[in-house]
């Protein structure tokens, strides 16, 4: 089905008109200002360069197939040119024009994004970097979330932006969902800001743009844009607490090393360096994106986190099978 909708992308469109996934992770497709700006620009650049290259590249081709075999060598020397006023005047102030449109296009495309402020109506998300995941709070929501963000789409009749805040728990990163935005570093001790508003519903990928260590390639990004009744329901589903059932699994759950990693809200779990697991089955994927989140998965996870995403933060806890039934089956409550 995915290989499918990458092949068959615009039939697929045309059928679902509503929230499908955006898998061409490319920058040729933007769907939003930031991305379409920095689009246009680079459609500039690439116009600009390929002019000179047929520029250069013409005129050595022409020279050397005019002039290129002239017979036996002779050992006189060709006439040589000093002091051309008008020829260093044209290879002087060409490249000073062009480089000066370049200049000024990109720091107006610049100062445009950057100069973005939010609004009453904006939603403000801090997107935290750790190796290897991605911590999203909507600290006005109250909702913290991991890997997978939503944000409301962006239309003409309604629009509405999302400013993030990019902060690092550690390394650098750097947040990229190519069809949304540039690349924005992800420093530690800097707050650096990006702001995006998605003009079509549906789930756009990213990932860590900087080496960050072992496993930066399993730092992925999800972006899932939803009409704005949609993301309303996600909010109220996001911000319920988990309901306290003292079942067996909760129990081992809550007497495992979890709950010194991972807040489960509602229940005395209250970690903070692993993924807010409260809504974990609400997310398509867990590990950022590695595997899908089903029962056999989680379960494998569990069994040896090492095995699927070596280097990772999640020791192998060495659970019995009894251990891994009951656990997997309480994560799986967690809606
Ligand atoms: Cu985080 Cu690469």
């Amino acid at each position: 089905m995915k290989f499918q909708s990458i092949f068959l992308g615009v039939p697929l469109c045309a059928v679902t008109a509503v929230a499908q996934d955006h898998p061409f992770a490319s920058i040729f497709r933007p769907l939003a200002t930031p991305a379409r700006s920095e689009y246009q620009l680079s459609i500039l650049v690439l116009i600009i360069c390929a002019a000179i290259f047929l520029v250069v590249g013409g005129l050595l081709a022409y020279i050397v197939l005019r002039f290129g075999d002239r017979g036996p060598i002779t050992h006189a020397e060709p006439p040589q040119v000093y002091g051309s006023n008008q020829v260093e005047i044209a290879w002087t102030v060409l490249p000073v024009l062009i480089v000066f449109v370049l200049t000024m296009a990109t720091a107006r495309v610049t100062s445009a994004i950057q100069d973005r402020e939010p609004t009453s109506s904006s939603l403000k998300v801090t997107a935290i970097g750790h190796q290897w995941w991605w911590e999203f709070r909507c600290p006005d929501l109250k909702i913290t979330t991991a890997n997978e963000l939503h944000v409301p789409v962006s239309s003409a009749e309604h629009y509405r932006a999302t400013f993030l805040t990019l902060d690092s728990a550690d390394v650098v990163h750097s947040f990229w969902v190519p069809q949304l935005s540039g690349k924005t570093d992800v420093v530690p001790g800097r707050h650096n800001k990006m702001w995006i508003d998605p003009q079509e519903p549906g789930t756009y990928f990213g990932n860590c743009a900087e080496y960050c260590g072992a496993q930066h390639a399993h730092m992925l990004i999800r972006v899932v844009v939803d009409t704005p009744e949609d993301f309303d329901k996600w909010v109220a589903a996001q911000r319920k607490n988990a309901l306290m059932t003292n079942s067996a699994g909760e129990q081992n759950f809550l007497g495992q090393q979890c709950v010194e990693c991972h807040t489960v809200r509602g229940v005395p779990a209250s970690g903070d360096s692993g993924p807010d697991l409260t809504h974990l089955m609400s997310r398509g994927t867990f590990a950022a994106g590695t595997l899908p989140t089903t029962p056999e998965n989680l379960r494998r996870w569990l069994k040896d986190p090492q095995e699927v995403k070596s280097g990772n933060y999640m020791p192998n806890l060495e659970l019995s099978d009894k251990d891994l039934d009951q656990l997997v089956g309480y994560l799986t409550t967690l809606h």
